[in-house]
Order: structure tokens, then sequence, then C-alpha cells
């Protein structure tokens, strides 16, 4: 099916999800929102975030998406099992596919969850986990400075290590085989964070997850683009175009050429 895939986030950071699926699915157009206006997600409360990703989603299916990722996992955390059910076409978020590779990598049982406030707040990702196999502890810990470092572009830097030092001490002391980055920004300084962990700690990316899950889901449903074809690529932020393009240049292969501003408030 030709129709593109709707994709959002509140911000840049999902930019790291349409990656994996323009890499992994070549031959899908996507429509990407990023509510660059109302950016962070991870320190609301969820009826602020259903109501914000209520309006994106509404915005995007005037786009005849054919299917909706939510690429942000506060979003994914706090939204996805409500729209789910208010919407007639498939909708998958980060969060499922990333607890399900945990799950899959550790073999000691202890797997590590890092996201944002909201996303460990809420708990789910350690109810997925459970629920796939009650006998792994799962360690979890919000990371709140990441966001702005990353967005700061300090990817390699004295003072991100030093962050990631103070933050992930304690999922060294739990011996966690298995690391889940829960949250958009976060795969962005995978170095830094191996580097602290060891190489015998496994980064779960969810994003990576997410877009093998999507591929799945659309062959199941049999909505894949299996026609070879030049992908469209369409950019929609709510705020700070010029903000958006260099930040999208920073994780895309290709420079970003055209992003449009939406009024989101009036979906
Ligand atoms: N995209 C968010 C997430 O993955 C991180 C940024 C924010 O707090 O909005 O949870």
């Amino acid at each position: 099916m030709k129709n593109p895939i709707g994709l959002f986030d509140s911000g840049v950071g999902g930019l790291t999800v349409a990656r994996e699926i323009m890499r992994q699915l070549p031959n899908e157009d996507l429509v990407y929102f990023g509510d660059t206006a109302r950016v962070p997600y991870g320190s609301k409360s969820k009826n602020t975030v259903l109501k914000y990703s209520r309006q994106i989603v509404r915005f995007l299916q005037t786009k005849n998406v054919k299917a909706i990722v939510v690429a942000c996992n506060t979003a994914s955390a706090l939204a996805l099992d409500e729209i789910a059910e208010e919407i007639e076409i498939p909708i998958i978020g980060v969060v499922k596919p990333g607890a399900k590779m945990a799950v899959e990598t550790t073999k000691t049982g202890n797997v590590g969850i890092i996201g944002t406030e909201s996303t460990i707040k809420s708990g789910i990702y350690n109810d997925y986990i459970r629920e796939l196999n009650s006998d792994i502890t799962v360690v979890s810990k919000a990371c709140p400075l990441f966001v702005p470092l990353v967005e700061e572009g300090l990817l390699e830097d004295r003072v991100t290590e030093d962050i990631v030092g103070r933050y992930l001490q304690e999922m060294k002391e739990y011996k966690v085989d298995a690391l889940v980055l829960g949250c958009t920004h976060y795969p962005l300084i995978r170095n830094t964070i191996k580097r602290f962990m060891g190489d015998e700690v496994c980064l779960v990316n969810p994003a990576f997850e997410t877009a093998k899950s999507l591929k799945e889901l659309l062959m199941e449903q049999q909505l894949l683009n299996v026609n070879k074809h030049k992908p469209e690529y369409e950019y929609y932020v709510s705020d700070g175009v010029d903000k958006f393009i260099s930040f999208a240049d920073s994780v895309l292969p290709f420079h970003v050429l055209d992003t449009k501003v939406v009024d989101i408030e009036s979906y």
C-alpha cells in the first residue's frame, strides 16, 4: 500500500526512530511530526501527553497515513493504549519492541531500563518485561539530564561522561546485562554509555526493534510497500524549523530541506 507511515515524537529525538525505519523499510514514505513547541514530554503528566498525542494523531490522519508509529518513549508509555482504542489504523510504540528484546537478550535475568521521568514513573517497561518473564529483575532509572546534553550536541564530552557515571552506577551494582535505552535521545550517546557499562552489557535500542516490529506488522496486514521506489519524507514541527533542521542534519544521512510549521493546537 502506497500511503505514507506517520511518525511522531515530542521533538527531534524521534528522528533516531525515523532513521531506523528509513534503513529497514526503504520503500516507505514517511510523514514525521515533532512537537518542538511543547517538548519535553518526559516531565509532563499522562493527561497532557495524551491530549498532545491525540492532536498529533488527528493531524497525521489528515495526511492519509496507513499506520502510525509513536516514536516517543514517553508518549508510548502514557498515551498509546488509549489512542489504539480510538483509531482504525494500526499504531505501534517503541516500548513493547524494546521490552521484548531486553527479555530475549538477558542471560543473568537482570535488566536495566533508563528513560525520562514520566516513562520510568509509568512502570510500563517493567510491566511488559514481567508479562513476558516474571523471573526477570528490572532496575529502572530516570536520566533527565541526558536529553538536554544530547540536544546541546555534547555526545562525546566530559560532562556527559560524568553524568552517565552518576546515573548508571547503580545499574553496575545490580549487574544488569541488558540495558534498554528507553528514550529517543539515548542511542545518540550509546558510545559513552557503553564505555561506562562495559562490553558485557548489551544496550537495547528500542528504535531498531520498533522498525523491525513495524515491518512485521505491515507485512501481516498487507500494508507493506513491496514495490521499489524512491521514498518521500515530509517533516512537520510545531515550532523552531531551523533548530529542527540542524539537529536532523546530525542524525540523518542526508540534508532535510523542507520542514513546515503546523498549528497543532488547532487539531
Ligand atoms: N522523546 C522523549 C522520549 O523518548 C524524550 C524527550 C522528551 O522528554 O520529550 O521519551
